[in-house]
């Protein structure tokens, strides 16, 4: 009786270890993609592009000739003026939002993709809106996104991956148009075929070019950005998963919170384990005593 009580016992103690962790196993492959690197179909036509939106799932994105889905991204955010040209916005904060691009008929949405079979041609994406704010503005914000072979820094191996390497934005106010090209802030990047997603929000400064009108524009993307600017499943849909540098960071932080509480767990297991053992040799020794009622 009091045998299969102690076995019980054991055998909840192990599960709960054991489902702490595969838990922990899932955390880590969330962490660290897999690397794939398939092999991508040889053409080499001149493509035309066109774009879609898709509302039900929030996203937007750019269609080759073939209709086949190239380009994804799910994007929102809002740009932050701080100066244009002669006018200076830092006492009066002007905020002008991007308009939500999978539903308003007040953003286009243009660009073309990588030819499938040349990793190291750019892909590109152009949005463009009339302000919220002022009906006389039009922006016009541009992604270019390239492909490269680099190193890792861990193994040595090459590995292809994409990222997003020049962000631009275009003003124009009636017959003006003023540019300001992007600070790397945000780094947005993943291994070739992966999308990208964001759970933080990211800034990306956008300055006029040297010599150039002055522009000073924060572009604030929203948190749960995502993008595929390379190799969408051929079914239309996003790749693996990889989450932006400061999201890993965050849930690292989680996970190892949780590991410290199995851990706990296990501490406190081995010690009621111990608990259970030591009344159980108490009682082979001293049978007659009653050292059980604590469990029963
Ligand atoms: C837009 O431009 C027109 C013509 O220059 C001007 O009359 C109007 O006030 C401007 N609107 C805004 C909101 O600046
Ligand atoms: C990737 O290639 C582009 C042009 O092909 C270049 O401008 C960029 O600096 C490269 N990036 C890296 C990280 O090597
Ligand atoms: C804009 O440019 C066009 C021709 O380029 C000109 O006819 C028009 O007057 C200009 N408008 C303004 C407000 O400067
Ligand atoms: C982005 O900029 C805004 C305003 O300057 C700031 O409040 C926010 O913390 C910034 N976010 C990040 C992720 O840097
Ligand atoms: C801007 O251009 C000038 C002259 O061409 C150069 O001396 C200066 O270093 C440039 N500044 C930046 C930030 O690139
Ligand atoms: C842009 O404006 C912000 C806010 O006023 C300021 O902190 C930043 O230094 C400015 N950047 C440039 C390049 O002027």
């Amino acid at each position: 009786m009091a045998v299969t009580r102690r076995l019980r016992l054991l055998v909840i103690f192990l599960a709960t270890v054991r489902i702490g962790a595969c838990s922990l196993l899932l955390k880590d492959t969330e962490r660290k993609p897999r690397m794939i690197y398939p092999h991508l179909a040889v053409k080499r036509n001149a493509e035309h592009y066109s774009s879609f939106k898709d509302p039900s799932y929030g996203r937007v994105g750019l269609k080759n000739s073939a209709q086949k889905i190239c380009l994804l991204v799910e994007m929102k955010g809002r740009l932050v003026l701080h100066r244009v040209g002669a006018t200076t916005y830092d006492d009066k904060e002007y905020i002008d939002d991007i308009p939500d691009l999978a539903v308003s008929n007040n953003a286009a949405i243009s660009g073309h993709c990588s030819p499938e079979d040349d990793r190291n041609k750019d892909a590109e994406l152009y949005i463009e809106w009339l302000s919220e704010r002022n009906r006389n503005f039009t922006y016009r914000l541009a992604l270019q996104f390239t492909a490269n072979k680099t190193k890792q820094k861990t193994t040595g191996l090459d590995e292809w991956r994409w990222e997003l390497y020049d962000v631009s934005l275009e003003l124009k106010h009636l017959n003006h148009s003023i540019v300001g090209v992007g600070k790397k802030k945000a780094e947005i990047n993943a291994p070739i075929l992966q999308s990208f997603i964001c759970k933080d929000s990211m800034n990306v400064t956008l300055v006029g070019r040297n010599g150039s009108t002055p522009m000073n524009v924060t572009l604030q993307l929203a948190k749960n950005m995502k993008i595929q600017p390379f190799g969408v499943l051929s079914a239309g849909g996003y790749g693996i998963t990889y989450m932006c540098k400061k999201t890993r960071d965050r849930s690292l932080v989680e996970s190892l919170r949780g590991q410290t509480t199995v851990v706990m767990g296990v501490i406190l297991g081995i010690a009621s384990v111990g608990v259970i053992m030591g009344y159980g040799t108490k009682r082979q020794f001293f049978p007659n005593q009653q050292t059980y009622q604590v469990f029963q």
